[in-house]
């Protein structure tokens, strides 16, 4: 089965789950409106990647140590787009889940996919129980404090942010924690895998700071411009369009020759070339460079 139809069905099934009665109906429906249907998946993929680089002997838990990482992420995404935090109207091309449904319902979703992410990674983990103590942790690490997106998130409420440190925490941590769950779930040490997902992360928001910057909205379905207009440090501001660009691709050079030697080495560098193409704003907007 191809990486994204692991995925896709992992998480179709997870939310069946989750929808069951005694489901609230709205509550129920705005899951199902969060995580269906999604943007671009890169977080379950790199995971996925890198359990299949590790030799995937326990396909169902790196399903879903995947999903649990995605579940984290659409979580972030609800309540990130809330009045009071970003105030976004649009999320993936559509109206986010607290202006579809309501405040409450949109706090409880993101919720909810947080304890669903954690309750997955348990009941798959069965075959492997030694597996599932380093999976939470690297799960928990990535979403709180002081490491995770909590962190970063809370860095907004501060007088002034560290731009490197801030996307680390806001975007990265997640990134890291899809590579080391990627190995833990096939049973390896996930400490070579470090870099590979903190490299990924960084330039991953480098590339989203200058899609923000060049407003190019109608193509990545979310508002644009938010970060100059909410005062948020970006990469464009502080380097200049070429300067970004120029520090992206340094990033994912690094990132392809970080990944450790392993059995799916070969196909492995070439997901990440491959992703590397994709956030590489090569077309937008040439004559600023
Ligand atoms: C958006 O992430 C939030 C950032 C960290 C920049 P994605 O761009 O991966 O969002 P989706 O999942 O594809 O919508
Ligand atoms: C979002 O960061 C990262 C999260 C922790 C959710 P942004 O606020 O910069 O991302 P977008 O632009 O809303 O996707
Ligand atoms: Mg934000
Ligand atoms: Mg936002």
């Amino acid at each position: 089965m191809q990486i994204s139809d692991r995925i896709e069905s992992t998480l179709i099934e997870v939310l069946r789950r989750a929808r069951l009665e005694p489901a609230p109906p709205k509550l129920a429906a705005a899951l199902n409106y969060s995580v269906f249907p999604g943007g671009a998946r890169v977080r379950p993929q790199l995971a996925l990647s890198v359990s299949i680089a590790c030799g995937d002997d326990n396909p169902n838990l790196s399903n879903s140590a995947a999903v649990a990482i995605e579940l984290i992420h659409c979580a972030s995404l609800i309540h990130d787009d809330l009045p009071c935090f970003d105030d976004a109207n649009v999320r993936r091309g559509k109206p986010s889940v607290h202006k579809a449904f309501d405040e409450p319902i949109a706090v409880l979703s993101g919720d909810a996919l947080i304890m669903i992410a954690f309750e997955i990674l348990g009941i798959s983990s069965e075959a492997h129980p030694h597996r599932l103590p380093p999976l939470i942790a690297a799960l928990g690490r990535s979403g709180g404090m002081p490491f995770g997106i909590c962190s970063g998130q809370g860095w907004e409420s501060e007088p002034s942010i560290n731009l490197s440190a801030y996307h680390q925490l806001k975007t990265g941590s997640l990134f890291v924690a899809a590579t080391h769950m990627g190995a833990i779930a096939a049973g390896e040490d996930p400490e070579p895998w470090e870099e590979l997902g903190a490299r990924i992360g960084e330039a991953f928001q480098v590339a989203d700071d200058v899609r923000d910057a060049l407003e190019v909205s109608k193509e990545i379905g979310k508002p644009t411009g938010q970060d100059l207009a909410k005062n948020r440090p970006n990469a464009v501001t502080e380097l200049g369009l070429g300067g970004a660009i120029e520090k992206l691709q340094d990033i994912l050079s690094g990132a392809i020759s970080s990944i450790p030697s392993c059995q799916g080495e070969a196909d492995l560098c070439e997901i990440v070339r491959k992703q590397a193409a994709l956030l590489t704003p090569i077309n937008f907007k040439k004559q600023n460079l």
